[in-house]
């Protein structure tokens, strides 16, 4: 495990971009996977920046997203699919159908896992996943629980998420109860993993998952077990280190 600390937010966000792009130069059809909530907007900001700068192309780039609200409608502002077009792929030259999440509308959502875990197989590895950390240590939608799912699976949301989520909505009444997720198995089975951190109010949490005991009520802490791990912690977040 590889943590660097930062002092401001704008080194990060260059640094988790550098780290993407470099990725991208050195392997143009390289599968990133993706994730959303706020912690990951600024380094996407950088990446359009090193797009407009002509100095990465991402027309074979294949990207998986970690995880979906179910039930919001095509086009809902606050859907990870609008998250995605916002902050990064109408940005670049990625090509839509290259750019995977699991549809949180699907008729039969066991159907809709079972078929984001076949794509998940058929491209064998994802060469670098970016997280982000839920205060609960969750990681996509990967709740603490006594048993967590390998693969991608429908879950109950936490109510400690649902609050933290309904930020982005009129009420918590209007936080989607369930979501779709890619498993923690799948989640490590990635090449590399990009933990990205940031604000006080993660900085025990985080200590907790990088440090504490490996188990499935901190989904996060099992990525102590993975053997290419890099965290990028914001001086707040980075405390505890
Ligand atoms: C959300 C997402 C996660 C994200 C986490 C932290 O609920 N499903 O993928 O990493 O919670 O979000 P934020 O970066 O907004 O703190």
């Amino acid at each position: 495990m590889i943590i660097h600390k930062f002092e401001n937010q704008q080194e990060l966000n260059e640094a988790g971009a550098g780290i993407i792009t470099a990725l991208v130069q050195t392997k143009p059809d390289a599968v990133l996977g993706l994730a959303t909530g706020s912690t990951p907007i600024g380094i996407y900001e950088e990446i359009v920046k090193a797009y407009n700068k002509g100095r990465v192309s991402f027309k074979n780039v294949r990207t998986y997203n970690l995880d979906e609200y179910v039930g919001l409608p095509d086009g809902h502002a606050e859907s990870y699919r609008t998250y995605m077009n916002e902050h990064l792929f109408r940005h670049i030259d990625v090509q839509p159908e290259r750019t995977r999440i699991p549809n949180g509308n699907a008729s039969d959502p066991q159907e809709e896992c079972a078929r984001y875990n076949r794509e998940l197989d058929e491209i064998k590895q994802v060469d670098l996943q970016i997280l982000g950390l839920g205060h609960n240590g969750h990681i996509g939608f990967n709740e603490p629980a006594d048993e967590l799912h390998s693969g991608t699976h429908l879950v109950e949301l936490d109510h400690k998420t649902r609050e933290a989520n309904a930020r982005f909505f009129p009420s918590i009444n209007d936080v989607p109860t369930h979501a779709l997720t890619m498993g923690v198995g799948t989640i490590l089975k990635a090449k590399t993993i990009l933990l990205v951190v940031r604000g006080a109010d993660k900085a025990d949490i985080v200590h907790r998952a990088l440090t504490g005991p490996i188990t499935t009520q901190c989904p996060a802490s099992l990525l102590q077990t993975h053997p290419h791990l890099i965290v990028l912690l914001d001086s707040e977040a980075g405390r505890n280190f």
